[in-house]
């Protein structure tokens, strides 16, 4: 028999983390599931007792912008396992805001999280992985890792970073077998949506220059997230990839992302520009 897959998650007490968590424990693996606040585990931990994977699951403290959390937990995993086989960098919070108006603590905050946080677990793990000359780096960016929409600056910003990283990390941990994979999701149906809009609200004050651009983004956002797609799908492709041998760099998934880098790599960008100023302009 195939001995168990050893996967860590984190960014587990919500959304596409959580349902990512339970469907690799579907798959048979042992999952640690990281989050930054442990009395956050109870949605977790009923999914995985009605989808009978609970003995599959192990939680554990991970805010993924703490060194010492980091270390921890990397040592703990490898004490009990001595390998860690998936790593699915999923943590992240979504910062949005028009640039002028948003503040430095928004873009750091934004960065120490999706960017940092990422590449600080990624590099606890990796020289594990690259002993074992197997794993897959699994980073949960975003189609704002390929498209810079308006008044998501600091969201779009820190997906960049992690799409840039991940492209280079990919060459250097090939010859070790070492397979790095990016997730570029659409839209979902989760809580990180209200938590963005939160943050342009809050820092677009009354008689900005900003103000009716501000309007017609959240109406187009309602919109956006009332057709969402389904998260446990996303989850369900994320556990599969995990199971591919040689998975591609990228997976653009989820409504509404393909269309846009397809759009941006074949419509002239003077074209794309103008349709989406008249959108925030009507
Ligand atoms: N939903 C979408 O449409 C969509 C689209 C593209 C990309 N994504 C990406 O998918 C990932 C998951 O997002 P989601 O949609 O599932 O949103 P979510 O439900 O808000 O989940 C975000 C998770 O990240 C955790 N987190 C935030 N900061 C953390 C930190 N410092 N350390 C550890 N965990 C931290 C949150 O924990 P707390 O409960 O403690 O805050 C939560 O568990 C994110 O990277 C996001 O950018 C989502």
């Amino acid at each position: 028999m195939q001995p168990k897959q050893i996967a860590l998650v984190t960014g587990t007490t919500s959304g596409i983390g959580m349902l990512t968590v339970v469907e690799l424990a579907k798959q048979g693996c042992i999952v640690f599931a990281g989050m930054r606040d442990l009395s956050k585990k109870s949605d977790l931990e009923e999914l995985a007792i009605t989808q009978n994977v609970q003995e599959y699951i192990d939680y554990v403290l991970l805010d993924v912008t703490n060194d010492d959390f980091i270390k921890q937990t990397i040592a703990y995993i490898i004490e009990r396992y001595g390998r860690i086989d998936i790593l699915v960098n999923n943590a992240g919070v979504s910062i949005g805001g028009f640039s002028e108006e948003t503040l430095e603590e928004d873009w750091r905050l934004s960065m120490e999280t999706n960017f940092f946080g990422t590449l600080k677990v990624t590099r606890a793990v990796q020289p594990y992985m690259r002993k074992a000359r197997s794993g897959q780096i699994i980073n949960i960016s975003s189609i704002s890792g390929r498209f810079g929409f308006p008044a998501h600056g600091p969201y779009t910003a820190s997906k960049f970073a992690i799409n840039g990283f991940s492209e280079s990390l990919r060459l250097e941990m090939l010859p070790f077998g070492v397979y790095v994979v990016l997730i570029e999701p659409g839209a979902f149906k989760t809580n990180i949506w209200s938590k963005n809009v939160e943050n342009m609200k809050l820092r677009t004050k009354e008689n900005s220059p900003y103000e009716k651009f501000l309007t017609n983004i959240l109406h187009f956002t309602d919109k956006l997230v009332t057709g969402a797609s389904d998260p446990r799908k996303l989850a369900s492709k994320i556990a599969r990839i995990t199971q591919i041998r040689q998975p591609k760099l990228r997976y653009t998934l989820g409504k509404g992302s393909f269309i846009a880098v397809l759009g941006k790599a074949i419509v002239p960008w003077k074209w794309l520009e103008k349709a989406i100023v008249q959108q925030m302009r009507k």
